[in-house]
């Protein structure tokens, strides 16, 4: 039987070390250099962790070079077409699909939590009115952390753990809308047990005290799809954030709100909000050329938002279910949005025919679509992130829970260090003026 192992030999000594190889039950294996320092005395370097794995996951499969989801072991664009967000949230958390009773339970906890204390509503006040949405939403959802505190509840227990879990689903959609509302100037609108997760959502967005708003239900699923779409992705850049906060046994909502900062970067979830600006200032067809030839340019800052992925060098699978569901929303609801979907589509055609994307394998992601597709629900670019972080909340709390449920160390990477060393100490009068670190003024 052939051994399962790696060997590395360094050629500065000829020593030879040996690691285990393990397998998962589908995606490539891993070589476990848990012990390399231990056994050579050097570190593994990998910035960005492109090809590190952190942990075993049972929850999310990504193959990147097929372009291919899967949730539990089920296909994303089976879930889409054929479940609802809350089941997607019960099969992330619990791993399997719920039956009638289940779901109906799941939903009557997820329902009856939907209210925020009062008081968490005084601290939308402090913020300034023209505030980014997600810089709220990173404070709203930390300051939950004191509503919910480790003297009152183990989150160590499975009891606790639910708590927390049951909690960040249920409020997130309020304190979404809150965030909105607060943007708006309007007074803010409590949830309604008799809705859905999804319907409770764009109830609480635009309805007002003048008037409950319907939303069409190719708005209401066009919703509850993007929710699905964005739930988990294993182990990206907000995922791993929520967990490495969650390493050290921290309060499960401030490890939440550390994803929701994270989640705001334009290389990340920021990036939906950045497609729409993208979009607007191409404008029209004629100009696409241009920013393609931008986007080529190494010296050239500008990226083609929406496009390339860490881990898909084929074509994200949400991208092409969206634009689905992009395509019927706009057939139904409105066509103001026509134009910019039309440059979106045509953008798309002529990246995905240009080498120098052919040869980086950067295809759609899952941010290109949704952007227009919160467009016409009526929310401006600067709520499309906070909306993602609503649907991502589901991914970051089931892997928090796993996590906690699994060799749960504290994570603590180390570093190459190429600083300077052995500095002799001098006296403030003896040292020469070194040049001007900053500048005179600083405002
Ligand atoms: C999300 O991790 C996840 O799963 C994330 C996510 C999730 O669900 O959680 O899927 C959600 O974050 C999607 C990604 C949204 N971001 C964007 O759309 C921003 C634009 N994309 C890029 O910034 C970039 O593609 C990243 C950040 C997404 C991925 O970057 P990588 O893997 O670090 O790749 P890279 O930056 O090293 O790029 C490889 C090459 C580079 O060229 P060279 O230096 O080799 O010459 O491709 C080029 C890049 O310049 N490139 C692009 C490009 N993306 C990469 N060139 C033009 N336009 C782009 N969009």
């Amino acid at each position: 039987m052939k051994k399962k192992t790696l060997t590395v030999k360094d050629n500065r000594n000829g020593k030879t070390y040996e690691f285990q190889v393990k397998e998962g039950s589908c995606g490539p294996a891993v070589a476990d250099l848990s012990t390399f320092y231990q056994e050579t005395g050097m570190f593994v370097y990998d910035p960005g962790f492109k090809s590190t794995a952190s942990c075993k996951s049972q929850i999310t499969f990504i193959d990147g070079e097929k372009g291919i989801l899967l949730h539990r072991g089920y296909k994303i664009e089976e879930l889409a077409e054929k479940s609802d967000y809350s089941e997607v949230c019960y099969l992330l958390l619990n791993g399997d699909l719920p039956d009638q009773k289940n779901k109906k339970k799941f939903i009557n906890i997820i329902t009856h939590h939907t209210m925020l204390h009062e008081q968490i509503l005084r601290f939308y006040s402090g913020f300034r009115r023209d505030s980014h949405p997600m810089a709220v939403m990173v404070g709203i959802v930390g300051a939950l952390s004191s509503f919910y505190p480790e003297k009152t509840y183990d989150f160590s227990s499975n009891k606790g753990k639910w708590v927390a879990v049951s909690r960040l689903l249920s409020k997130l959609p309020t304190m979404a809308a809150m965030a909105y509302k607060y943007s708006l100037g309007q007074p803010f609108i409590y949830p309604k047990n008799t809705l859905s997760y999804s319907e409770n959502f764009l109830h609480m967005l635009f309805s007002t005290p003048c008037g409950e708003y319907k939303p069409s239900q190719a708005s209401i699923d066009a919703l509850d799809k993007l929710l699905i779409l964005h739930a988990d992705h294993e182990q990206n850049a907000s995922t791993s954030t929520v967990k490495i906060a969650g390493s050290s046994g921290a309060n499960p909502f401030a490890c939440v709100a550390a994803g929701v900062a994270s989640l705001w970067g334009p290389a990340h979830g920021g990036a939906n909000e950045s497609v729409i600006r993208m979009l607007n200032k191409i404008g029209k067809e004629e100009n696409i050329n241009k920013y393609i030839k931008r986007a080529k340019d190494n010296n050239d800052s500008f990226r083609l938002m929406g496009f390339g992925h860490r881990v898909y060098k084929n074509h994200d699978p949400r991208a092409k279910v969206l634009r689905k569901y992009c395509h019927n929303l706009l057939k139904e609801v409105d066509n103001f949005n026509v134009p910019l979907f039309k440059l979106a589509t045509k953008l798309e055609e002529i990246a995905l025919n240009d080498e120098y994307f052919i040869k980086k394998k950067l295809y759609p992601n899952v941010d290109f679509y949704s952007g227009i597709i919160l467009k016409a629900l009526g929310l401006p670019e600067s709520m499309f992130t906070v909306i993602f972080a609503v649907a991502r909340t589901v991914g970051w709390i089931s892997q928090w829970k796993e996590m906690t449920e699994s060799d749960n160390t504290i994570s603590r990477p180390r570093q190459l260090y190429n600083g300077k060393k052995n500095r002799k100490f001098i006296k403030i009068k003896d040292r020469k003026s070194s040049k001007d670190l900053f500048p005179d003024r600083i405002d």
